[in-house]
């Protein structure tokens, strides 16, 4: 696992400060967190929650504006998971910046806003895991070893503690929402799991935590991502059925992008296993980096969400 603790004084700042500086509660321990859904439990209301790892977006914000669609109280976490980066991945580096978030989560009508710190997700000898075993096997389960079983593990505990009616992800981090949606029914969770639309920028890339770190010539060239996955999508409006023809096509246009291509897949949309031969639920899925960043877009290749 990779350094537990948060780099970030942000993270020291009290819920108290944080809820009477934004219009929103906070919680920050588990004990805060209860108290709060105990309250909403009592008058018979409903709770959506929205798992985050912060510095939000106007993609986490459209999760969040569904989830008020479903509950009648929405709650937003943000917790940067240590247990689902890799030992030289970015946790350290990755964009903290908790009062920001309370703010926009105040302007959307967020109840709660459920910030833990890693000791209260990962007691002193935490030593249980949740693997979903082939969902997370291909795509980013291979380049990112135990990426997702550190992405089910906190997703599930974070479940357990919210006691959601509906929790919302997004559609963009695709092999995650599968494995999410697996492991729910497995365990029998009593959440139901809602998948939201990509939300992206006006030429097509899709908004992650992540774009800010691209330069500005990274960052026109990376819509060469979104562009690649919507000429496959009307390649295959057009009869192409190929899908090693699609993937080609795909990683060469990134590439000549400038971008590097970690890998470009068509895959059936629910098991995730590679296709021959598109036949009906196929999605084109990709991870590149362009310059440091790793970043990921996926499309139903016969163009729904
Ligand atoms: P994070 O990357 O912060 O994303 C939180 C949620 O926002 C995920 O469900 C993700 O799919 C969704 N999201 C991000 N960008 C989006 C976009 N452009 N359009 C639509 N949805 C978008 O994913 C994680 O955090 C973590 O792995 C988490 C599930 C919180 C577990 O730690």
């Amino acid at each position: 696992m990779a350094n537990k603790d948060a780099p970030s004084a942000v993270y020291a700042i009290t819920a108290r400060d944080l809820a009477q500086q934004f219009d929103v509660a906070v919680a920050k321990t588990v004990a805060e967190l209860h108290q709060y859904t105990r309250k909403i439990r009592l008058g018979a209301e409903t709770i959506a929650l929205v798992p985050t790892m912060g510095a939000l977006h106007k993609g986490h914000m459209a999760l969040v504006d569904l989830a008020r669609q479903r509950a009648n109280r929405v709650i937003v976490s943000i917790f940067v998971n240590p247990l689902q980066f890799g030992p030289t991945e970015d946790f350290s580096t990755y964009p903290r910046q908790l009062q920001g978030d309370c703010q926009l989560c105040a302007a959307h009508g967020v109840d709660l806003v459920f910030a833990p710190d890693a000791r209260t997700m990962y007691p002193q000898g935490f030593q249980t895991h949740v693997e979903v075993a082939q969902l997370t096997q291909g795509l980013c389960g291979a380049s990112r070893p135990g990426h997702f079983r550190g992405v089910t593990t906190v997703v599930l505990k974070l479940l357990n503690l919210a006691m959601a009616d509906v929790a919302v992800f997004g559609l963009k981090d695709y092999q995650q929402l599968q494995a999410i949606r697996r492991m729910c029914l497995d365990l029998a969770h009593p959440t139901q799991i809602i998948a939201a639309p990509i939300v992206r920028e006006g030429d097509g890339l899709a908004l992650s935590s992540r774009n800010a770190y691209l330069s500005s010539d990274e960052r026109t060239a990376a819509r060469a991502i979104s562009q690649a996955l919507f000429t496959a999508q009307r390649a295959v409006a057009a009869g192409e059925r190929c899908a090693a023809t699609l993937q080609v096509q795909i990683s060469t246009a990134i590439e000549a992008a400038g971008g590097r291509v970690d890998y470009a897949a068509v895959v059936h949309a629910d098991s995730l296993q590679p296709l021959v031969f598109i036949e009906k639920s196929a999605r084109a899925i990709v991870a590149a980096y362009f310059g440091r960043p790793r970043l990921l877009d996926n499309v139903d290749l016969f163009g729904g969400v």
